[in-house]
C-alpha cells in the first residue's frame, strides 16, 4: 500500500534537499519533499559566514584543495575533494541562478576571510545572513516550480525490499497519522546531528535522523567520532546558543584569555586563523586552566556603523544581549558545530544501500577528514547534489560502480541486558561531558555503557521527540564507539590519554548493523 509514488522522494528541506529537488525538477522528474518541520526550518538558515569557493583573482582549485586536505588531517579523500574545489563556480552559478544574491564590493564579488583558507574566498549574502538567503531563495523557487513539499512530516523508516530501498514510512507530527510513500530513488539530507551535545551552534532539527534512518536500512555509516567545535559561540543562560562567525576573526577580530592574553599567539603561527579545531582545544585548555566558562573575542577597532554593514545579524544580536561589539569585548565559548561524519557515500551520492542516497551534512563524501575547512559544508551540499542527480536522471553516460561494502565494518556493542530509560537531556549532559573536545578512554567507556543501557530501554516513539531521541541514540552510540575505538588525536578526535596522531590510524572506522538492514 502506498500513499504515493514520485521518481525521487527527498528527506529534509535544506539547502542539499531543496537543491537537489529543483535539480531533479529540472530532469522532469517527479518530486517528494519531506521534512519535519517547516519547509526552512534547517540548520542553511543559520549559516553565517558563507560558502567556499577559489573564484577570485590569484585564487585557484588547487590552492583550495591544498587547504581542504592541510585542514583535514590525514584523512581527506583527495579524489572526492579534487571534485569538491573544480566544481564549485557551476554551482555557485546555479545557486545565482536559483534566486541567490551573493554580496559584491566595487563591481565584483565580495570574499571573506575565514580560518585556514590561504586566501580570502568565501562568497557572503547579507553580510552574515549566507544561509537565510540561501534556505529562502531555494525554498521560494522550489515552492513557484510546483515541487510536492509536505511539512511536519518526519521519516521514520526507509523500506529496503529485495536488497534496494524502495520507499520511505513517514508520520505528520501535526495529527499522527503514518503514511509511506515509494520512491524510484530514497535521498536522504536530513542535516547534522549537533544536537547530541548539551552546547551546540545547531538548531532543534539536527538530530541525526538521517544517520538512523541509514544505520538501520543496512547503510553503512563512517568517521563518527569526528564532530566539529565551532571556538565561538555566544552562550548566554537561558537563550539558544548563538554562533559568531569564523569571519569575524577573518576580518580581524582577535581572542584573549580571562588574563587578558591573546593566547592564539601560543598555540598557532596562524594565530586566531589556524584551523578550527586547532582554536577550539586551544580556547578549551585557556578557559580549563583560567577557570572562566568563556574567553573574550575583540572587535573593538571597527566602528559600529562598519560592523552593522559587514555582519548586521551578529551585531545586531549582540546588541539586543547588551554587547555593543564596537566597544566591548565578546565572552565565546565552543559549542559543537558540524558533524563530519555520516552516511558513508561515494562521489556520486551512493550509499551502500542500492537506490539509497545521501547528500549534505548527513552524508560523509571523505572531503572534511578529520577536520572540515570553514565553509565548505554548503559547498559540499550543493557539489555533490548535482552529481547525485545527474547520476540519477541525466541520459546516457556510464552508470558509476556503487561504493562496495566495507569488509572489516564494525557492530555498535550488543544490548546486554541492564536497561535504563534515556532522556535526551541526559544524553546531550553525557556526550558533552564525556565525547566532547577532549575525551578520555575512562570517559569514553563511561558513556558507552550509559548509552547501551540507554538504547535497551529507549521507549517506542509515538511523537517527534521519541523519534528524535532514538535518532540521536543511534548517533551517540556510533560516535562514542568511534571515539573509544581511535587511540590517538587527529583533527578534531582529541584524546588526552593518546594525545599523538599516529601514522597507523589514517584509516576510517565504518559502522553496519547486524540487525536486519539490507
Ligand atoms: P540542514 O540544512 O540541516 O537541513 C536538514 C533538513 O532535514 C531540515 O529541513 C530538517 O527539518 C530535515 N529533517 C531532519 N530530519 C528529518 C526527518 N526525520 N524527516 C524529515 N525531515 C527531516 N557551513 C558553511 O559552509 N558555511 C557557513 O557559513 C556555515 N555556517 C553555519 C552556521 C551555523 C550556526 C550552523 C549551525 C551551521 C553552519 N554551517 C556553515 C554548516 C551548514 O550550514 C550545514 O552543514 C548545511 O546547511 C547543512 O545543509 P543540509 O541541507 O545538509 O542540512
Ligand atoms: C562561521 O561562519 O564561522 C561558520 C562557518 C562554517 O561553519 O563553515
Amino acid at each position: 500500500m502506498t500513499d504515493g509514488s514520485f521518481d525521487l522522494v527527498v528527506v529534509g528541506s535544506g539547502i542539499a534537499g531543496l537543491y537537489a529537488a529543483l535539480q531533479a525538477h529540472e530532469h522532469g522528474a517527479s518530486v517528494l519533499v519531506v521534512t519535519k518541520g517547516a519547509v526552512d526550518e534547517a540548520s542553511t538558515r543559520h549559516a553565517q559566514g558563507g560558502i567556499a569557493a577559489a573564484v577570485g583573482p590569484g585564487d585557484s582549485p588547487d590552492a583550495h584543495l591544498d587547504d581542504t586536505i592541510a585542514a583535514g588531517a590525514g584523512l581527506v579523500d583527495e579524489a572526492a575533494a579534487r571534485i569538491l574545489v573544480h566544481e564549485a563556480a557551476p554551482r555557485i552559478a546555479d545557486l545565482v541562478r536559483y534566486g541567490v544574491h551573493f554580496d559584491a564590493a566595487d563591481g565584483a564579488v565580495a570574499l571573506g576571510r575565514e580560518a585556514a583558507h590561504s586566501t580570502a574566498r568565501i562568497l557572503h549574502a547579507g553580510g552574515d545572513s549566507t544561509g537565510l538567503e540561501i534556505e529562502l531563495s531555494l525554498s521560494s523557487l522550489a515552492r513557484r516550480e510546483g515541487v510536492t513539499i509536505l511539512e511536519h512530516t518526519l521519516a521514520n523508516r526507509v523500506v529496503v525490499e529485495d536488497g534496494r530501498a524502495r520507499a520511505v514510512e513517514v508520520f505528520d507530527t501535526v495529527d499522527g497519522r503514518h503514511a509511506r510513500y515509494e520512491g524510484g530513488h530514497i535521498l536522504i539530507a536530513t542535516g547534522g546531528a549537533g544536537q547530541m551535545y548539551r552546547v551546540t551552534t545547531n538548531p532543534p532539527i539536527s538530530t541525526g535522523d538521517g544517520v538512523a534512518l541509514a544505520y538501520d536500512s543496512g547503510a553503512e555509516i563512517i568517521d563518527m567520532e569526528f564532530t566539529q567545535f565551532h571556538p565561538t559561540a555566544l552562550v548566554l543562560p537561558g537563550v539558544p546558543v548563538f554562533l559568531i562567525s569564523e569571519a569575524v576573526r577573518g576580518e580581524g577580530a582577535r581572542l584573549f584569555n580571562a588574563h587578558g592574553d591573546r593566547y592564539m599567539l601560543r598555540y598557532d603561527d596562524r594565530a586566531e586563523l589556524a584551523s578550527r579545531d586547532v582554536v577550539a582545544r586551544a580556547t578549551h585548555r585557556e578557559m580549563r586552566e583560567t577557570g572562566a566558562d568563556h574567553v573574550l573575542l575583540d572587535i573593538t577597532d571597527r566602528d559600529g556603523a562598519w560592523l552593522a554593514a559587514r555582519f548586521p545579524q551578529i551585531y545586531r544580536h549582540c546588541l539586543d544581549a547588551g554587547i555593543d561589539m564596537a566597544r566591548a569585548r565578546v565572552p565565546v565559548s565552543p559549542a559543537a558545530h558540524y558533524t563530519m561524519g555520516g552516511v558513508r557515500t561515494n562521489t556520486w551520492g551512493e550509499t551502500t544501500v542500492p537506490d539509497l542516497f545521501a547528500v549534505g551534512e548527513v552524508a560523509c563524501t571523505g572531503v572534511h577528514g578529520a577536520n572540515r575547512l570553514a565553509s565548505n559544508s554548503l559547498l559540499e551540499t550543493v557539489v555533490f547534489a548535482h552529481r547525485t542527480v545527474e547520476r540519477l536522471f541525466r541520459a546516457g553516460g556510464d552508470v558509476p560502480a556503487p561504493p562496495a561494502r566495507t569488509p572489516d565494518a564494525r557492530a555498535l556493542p550488543p544490548l546486554d541486558g541492564e536497561r535504563e530509560v534515556p532522556t535526551v537531556e541526559g544524553l546531550k549532559r553525557l556526550m558533552w561531558d564525556h565525547v566532547a573536545i577532549e575525551r578520555a578512554g575512562k570517559g569514553l567507556a563511561t558513556a558507552s555503557a550509559q548509552l547501551t543501557r540507554w538504547a535497551a530501554a529507549v521507549p517506542t516513539p509515538r511523537d517527534r521527540a521519541g523519534y528524535e531521541l532514538r535518532a540521536l541514540l543511534t548517533c551517540a552510540r556510533i560516535a562514542t564507539a568511534a571515539a573509544l575505538t581511535r587511540e590517538e588525536s587527529r583533527g578534531a578526535h582529541c584524546r588526552t590519554d593518546f594525545p599523538e596522531l599516529r601514522e597507523d590510524w589514517r584509516r576510517h572506522l565504518v559502522y553496519r548493523t547486524t540487525e536486519g538492514g539490507a
